[in-house]
């Protein structure tokens, strides 16, 4: 497998949710180009029996890795808990991360007191991966987990203030403030985009975005392969396809992202026979 380090970055999440990490990748990789997917047709994973969540996480590396992206980044956190120490073992050439261990590790430098939060969508509190990455922290003394499921169809819809928000905020922050946490992961990409919410009804702990822990990662393994990219691109295409409704895609891109919107192209992908297809990613150097 000949990977090139001018090859883009493959990112995917169920949803919008992983464009808090494309984000962070956009901004730092400031050479690269990414993929971003977005398997809105199965959206929320968070609710789906983990093994189907395995098999979609897995398709989908598998589409990204075989087109020639020169990493994959599960910007999901019930995709890393599932699929991703099968598929770090499969791609060696290429870093595959997932999100779950560099937000545990910023946790356990953010927490004073050991007693860390996680607001998570049903299948990763049920995977208990975040509970197995934090005990392996010292500082960790107790981690209470929070699932969120009203969580994501608002972020989906778009709905990141108001009412609605306000009472599903409150409701999952309560279980937290009684337990006197002062670290709150963000144990879903989608969630990052409620921060404001969140601030706003209990100021005190500090939420961790596993995102800019991750991209450190990422940054750094692509540095060990020597796939980082120097020097000027020219302008930036990135590529944005969903298993979704595409023109609800588009505005949802210009609503989360504002005018970095207009560096994607916009496609749609299909699932076929359990293989995800993109279209426009470079064919297979294999
Ligand atoms: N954003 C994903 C995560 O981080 C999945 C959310 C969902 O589709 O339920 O887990």
């Amino acid at each position: 497998m000949i990977v090139r380090p001018d090859a883009p970055i493959g990112v995917f999440d169920s949803g919008y949710g992983g464009l808090s990490v494309a984000m962070e990748i956009l901004q730092r990789q400031e050479h690269d180009n990414i993929v971003f997917v977005a398997d809105q047709a199965h959206v929320p994973y968070g609710t789906r029996p983990l093994s189907q969540v395995q098999g979609f996480a897995s398709a989908i590396t598998e589409t990204l890795a075989a087109g020639g992206c020169k990493a994959v980044v599960m910007a999901c956190n019930i995709s890393s808990a599932t699929a991703l120490p099968e598929m770090v073992e499969q791609y060696r050439e290429i870093p595959v991360l997932g999100v779950i261990a560099p937000g545990a590790e910023s946790a356990s430098i953010a927490t004073i007191s050991g007693r860390v939060g996680v607001l998570a969508t049903e299948g990763t509190v049920a995977s208990g991966a975040y509970v197995r990455a934090l005990e392996q922290f010292t500082r960790v003394s107790n981690v209470v987990q929070v699932a969120c499921p009203r969580f994501v169809p608002l972020v989906e819809a778009g709905t990141v203030s108001g009412a609605e928000v306000d009472s599903a905020v409150r409701e999952y922050l309560q279980p937290l403030k009684d337990a006197g946490v002062d670290a709150v992961i963000l144990g879903c990409t989608h969630y990052p985009f409620l921060l404001k919410a969140l601030q706003k009804e209990w100021s005190l702990p500090v939420y961790v975005n596993p995102a800019y822990a991750t991209v450190t990662r990422l940054i750094a393994e692509l540095g060990s392969k020597r796939l980082n990219r120097s020097g000027h691109i020219g302008a930036r295409r990135h590529l944005a396809v969903t298993t979704g409704d595409l023109e609800e895609f588009r505005s949802g891109l210009r609503w989360y992202l504002g005018d970095k919107a207009k560096e994607f192209t916009v496609k749609p992908a299909t699932w076929r026979k359990g293989k995800i297809v993109i279209p426009n990613l470079p064919p297979s150097s294999k």
